[in-house]
């Protein structure tokens, strides 16, 4: 069977998820003012819009791309100055050559790593930018991660294609021929929550991946519930509370 971006991401509340990653937008579009000022910007994977309404704040024009509906609905009331449309990010349907930079607060990292690029190329500018924001090998999502996957995929060799982004010689690999000037730079974003029970809420109710993930593990569901509690019972203080990190890349590349 294959997964449309809405099978995941349409599968509950994204707004909590979305707050804890709207810092990383703010990162994203001062990359964007600095490497490409007053630039038309595709935001791939748009979401809630956090990163499109930080590049309008940079004076950008924004034209926001997302999939699915139930993202899109909320993006366009938070952010209707942007234009949106219902696309994914291997087929924009933008023309050729149209923006001066796509950028993406971990959108794209979430698309076919082959098409993918391949229509981040086409659609900008020969010298425009391409930016966004991928999870790195570091701290409390690539552990959270790697812990799922033990129960969901047991043996699998390496983590899923989302998470290998942050390893430079696979986005090198990744965006080859098209793209140069790579560069990575890390980052932290802190991942704090009150208590174990207050993350599991999280997982229940306000994370799209995790109900998706929890869903489709079937009989493994409790098994997956068990891992998840016992990763944030691994982290919480003795008052109880998670004061976590979890480490981000910005990369950026220009296309040729
Ligand atoms: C983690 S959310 C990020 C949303 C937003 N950029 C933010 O920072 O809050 C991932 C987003 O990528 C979208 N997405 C997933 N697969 C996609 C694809 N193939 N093309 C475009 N967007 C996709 C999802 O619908 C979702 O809105």
């Amino acid at each position: 069977m294959t997964l449309t971006p809405a099978d995941i991401w349409a599968a509950a509340d994204y707004a909590p998820t979305a707050e804890r990653l709207a810092p990383a937008s703010t990162v994203l579009a001062q990359v964007i003012a600095e490497l490409t000022p007053g630039a038309h910007v595709a935001d791939i994977g748009a979401g809630h819009g956090h990163t499109s309404h930080a590049l309008l704040d940079i004076g950008a024009r924004v034209t926001a791309i997302e999939p699915v509906e139930r993202m899109r609905i909320e993006g366009m009331r938070q952010v209707p100055q942007a234009q949106w449309i219902n696309a994914t990010g291997e087929d924009t349907g933008l023309p050729e050559g149209d923006v001066d930079a796509v950028a993406s607060s971990f959108g794209t990292m979430f698309c076919d790593p082959n098409t993918g690029p391949a229509e981040w190329a086409r659609i900008l500018r020969p010298g425009g930018v391409l930016a966004m924001t991928v999870w790195n090998e570091h701290g409390f999502l690539a552990e959270m991660t790697d812990r799922m996957t033990a129960v969901t995929s047991p043996g699998a060799p390496t983590r899923p294609p989302h998470m290998l982004w942050g390893d430079a010689e696979v986005a090198c690999e990744r965006l080859d021929g098209a793209f140069v000037d790579l560069t990575l730079e890390q980052h932290i974003l802190p991942w704090c929550f009150d208590s174990v029970e207050h993350g599991m809420e999280l997982y229940l109710h306000g994370s799209p991946t995790h109900t998706f993930s929890l869903a489709a593990a079937g009989e493994r569901a409790n098994d997956l519930l068990a891992a998840l509690r016992g990763h944030l019972q691994e982290h919480a203080d003795d008052d109880g509370r998670i004061r976590a990190q979890t480490g981000y890349t910005v990369l950026t590349a220009r296309r040729v």
